[in-house]
């Protein structure tokens, strides 16, 4: 039963590299199924909220500096479709990054938008890097019909784009910018981090409290930072795609980290900084695998990166992401939160202990012993992934055009009428409405290959792709 593997998750000696930010180390003080309620009298209401939600969801936004803050339940998702469903009329047109969540994709569906794309660069180091404000700039030359521009950053992986220069682009083109900073909830509680896009000029801002603060799975936040977008009908677009009995405890859980982050977050904050750059200065004697710091990116791929997203680098060695995933997980007992191509990413908060990353050190150093240097001369898997694919038509129409389901071979040349992702990180590969030509097939064959399984696909198994 689920509750007994959970429980016996939570005895074992796994330490967990991996969302929540709680790494479950934190206490409700009771059961939760003492806590959990519905809006009776005296608890307000999330969807009309007058009195305590309304209350504590002011404080949020006067600790973050947000002109009006929302307290999501249903994750950044909820939020995400709100922020583009709000800034972009039906049928408009939204800049999007093309290394966006599937959820961006979900809101261009259901407001059956157009889309142009700005695609991230591929760093040396096999990841996806910084969107620049000169792609930017020239899409929204390009086309006056753009009213929203939507970037991720910081990326699954840590990379923040130029938010500051990309906010005053789009404001001077009269367009609004969403930043969705689902990973970066941490941003600007200490110097250690990058500011948040809150106080770099974007207009709405989503943030995953559950990925990086100690909070429960689920809870995010929305922050509404200008009067470019009009609160009531974001909020009318919350009400929609948002559940109607939203947890109290998933609230409290969000309710309580203001408090805590003010006791705590300066001294919890600046451990994990030092344990961090230990833990990184060490790691400079690997000989094999690589830690990439905020050095080894350029500035044009990296604005600036977070270091509390762990990534370590498989490129140079005869080892890729899965292998040392797997290593980490079976020999050592650390979970990480994902594997590419070519690297493993270790999630950090300020929940994170001491020995969590004595044991990541130790591991690794163990494992680098057990390999050898390797000279890489294929372009890197991250590259081939998330190249540049030929948009057909919009997202909308292809969900919703009449399709067959075609093995891969025979499907080549037709237009796609599904996702491609993998998960994590939840990237499309291919999205509906773009050309499935010989590329594609090759990457699908890659992954498969890989021993990873594709997803977004209606056959599980990744044989047959709805086409038309
Ligand atoms: C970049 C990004 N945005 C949005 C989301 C969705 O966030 P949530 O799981 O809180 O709904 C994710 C989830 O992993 C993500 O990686």
């Amino acid at each position: 039963m689920l509750l007994e593997c959970l429980q016996e998750n939570d005895h074992s000696d796994i330490y967990p590299f991996h969302m929540p930010g709680h790494k479950r180390r934190m206490e409700l003080g009771t059961d939760a199924y003492h806590l959990d309620i519905t809006e009776i009298d005296g608890f307000d209401n999330l969807h009309h909220a007058q009195g305590m939600l309304a209350g504590e969801q002011r404080r949020l936004a006067e600790y973050v500096g947000a002109k009006r803050s929302f307290f999501l339940v249903n994750g950044s998702t909820c939020g995400i479709l709100a922020a583009i469903s709000a800034a972009v009329s039906r049928g408009g047109t939204l800049l999007m990054a093309r290394n966006s969540h599937k959820a961006a994709y979900h809101g261009v569906f259901l407001r059956q938008l157009q889309t142009h794309y700005v695609y991230p660069c591929i760093t040396g180091y096999d990841i996806q890097g910084a969107i620049l404000p000169e792609q930017v700039e020239a899409a929204l030359a390009k086309d006056p019909k753009i009213e929203a521009v939507y970037v991720t950053s910081p990326t699954y992986d840590g990379v923040v784009s130029d938010i500051e220069t990309i906010a005053d682009l789009t404001h001077a083109y009269g367009k609004i910018l969403i930043v969705d900073e689902a990973h970066g909830a941490h941003f600007s509680l200490h110097p250690s981090f990058p500011p948040s896009a809150i106080h770099c000029g974007a207009d709405i801002v989503i943030q995953s409290v559950h990925k990086t603060l100690p909070a429960f799975t689920q809870s995010a936040v929305m922050h509404l930072c200008s009067d470019r977008v009009q609160a009531d009908v974001l909020e009318q677009f919350l009400d929609i795609y948002e559940s109607s009995s939203p947890s109290y405890v998933l609230m409290a859980g969000i309710s309580r980290l203001v408090p805590f982050l003010k006791e705590k977050g300066e001294a919890l904050f600046t451990a994990l900084d030092q344990n961090l750059n230990q833990f990184y200065e060490k790691c400079k004697e690997l000989r094999c695998l690589h830690v990439i710091s905020r050095e080894d990116l350029k500035q044009e791929e990296a604005f600036s990166k977070d270091h509390s997203k762990i990534l370590i680098s498989t490129k140079d060695c005869n080892i890729n992401g899965k292998q040392l995933y797997e290593r980490l997980r079976k020999d050592f007992h650390l979970q990480p939160e994902m594997y590419s191509g070519e690297y493993v990413t270790a999630l950090c908060s300020l929940m994170d202990e001491k020995e969590g990353f004595e044991r990541l050190t130790e591991a690794l150093f163990t494992i680098d012993g057990s390999l050898c240097p390797v000279t890489n001369e294929e372009t890197s898997f991250v590259a081939r992934m998330y190249r540049e694919r030929r948009q057909i038509c919009p997202i909308a129409d292809a969900v919703e055009h009449r399709k067959e389901a075609l093995p891969w071979k025979q499907a080549q040349g037709k237009t796609s009428g599904e996702y491609v992702y993998l998960y994590p990180p939840g990237i499309p590969i291919l999205v509906p409405g773009e050309c499935i030509d010989e590329g594609v097939i090759c990457d699908i064959e890659e992954i498969l290959t890989r021993g990873m399984m594709p997803e977004g696909l209606r056959d599980m198994q990744a044989k047959f792709i709805d086409a038309f």
